[in-house]
């Protein structure tokens, strides 16, 4: 078995393919960090929604990024962000920081930002880190690359379920429509498309329930 005390793993791949919830479930049975990288982009997308800054606006995020100081913490296991000082909650959970967070990520200054923090953590090894270039830009040599996928239509059926489940339905034409236009939005763009790295093991998780995801990963780990 690998000793995993060191072990850096890229986790990427498209939004709703369960990366997060299937991370950790790996990083819970294995002792890693989850490192939920979203989080940050979604943290300065917040900062623009607190301030009135429009999503349209390029130059005032960039502007804004000399006033953000974002930190990552981990308390009992779970990763906390905070934005100057203040702990983000759940207020990078809405879907306007969920429309904010896709508009700031599309920035390559943003990205230059977060970068630094997110190869820090790496370094400290032990991780399992779940974004969209973690594997291409990130950690271009993590000791495990997985780009984990689903159909578009798997993908809208749990979150068309999950939204049921929240009540807060929505008809599933219309999950699925905007699971398609995120998709080609997030592959298309121009900084850091969300590709699989080359050496990537591509993992398609439409017959897989989370714990066989988990177990599956765990089982490439306990291979390297
Ligand atoms: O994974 P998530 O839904 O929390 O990500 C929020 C947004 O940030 C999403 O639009 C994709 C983007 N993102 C990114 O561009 N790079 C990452 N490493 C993580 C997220």
């Amino acid at each position: 078995m690998t000793d995993t005390s060191k072990i850096r793993i890229a986790l990427d791949g498209p939004s709703g393919a369960g990366k997060s919830t299937i991370a950790k479930a790996v990083a819970a049975k294995l002792g890693l960090v989850y490192v939920d990288t979203g989080a940050l982009y979604r943290s300065v997308g917040l900062y623009a929604i607190e301030n009135g800054i429009d999503a349209d606006d390029t130059d005032a995020i960039i502007a804004s990024l000399d006033k953000i100081d974002i930190k990552m913490t981990y308390e009992n296991g779970t990763q906390k962000v905070y934005l100057n000082g203040s702990d983000v909650g759940n207020r990078i959970r809405t879907p306007e920081a969920s429309k904010y967070a896709s508009v700031v990520s599309k920035i390559p200054r943003v990205r230059e930002f977060l970068l630094g923090l997110q190869r820090e953590r790496a370094e400290e090894g032990g991780v399992i880190m779940d974004g969209r270039d973690i594997g291409t830009s990130i950690i271009p040599d993590a000791e495990l690359k997985v780009f984990m996928t689903a159909s578009a239509e798997a993908r809208a059926k749990r979150r068309f379920l999950e939204l049921e489940e929240k009540g807060m339905p929505q008809p599933y034409d219309e999950v699925l429509r905007d699971i398609e236009a995120r998709d080609k939005s997030d592959r298309e763009r121009e900084t850091a498309p969300c590709k699989p790295a080359p050496d990537a093991v591509q993992f398609v998780n439409d017959d897989y329930g989370i714990e066989e995801s988990a177990d599956y990963i765990i089982s490439l780990i306990e291979n390297l």
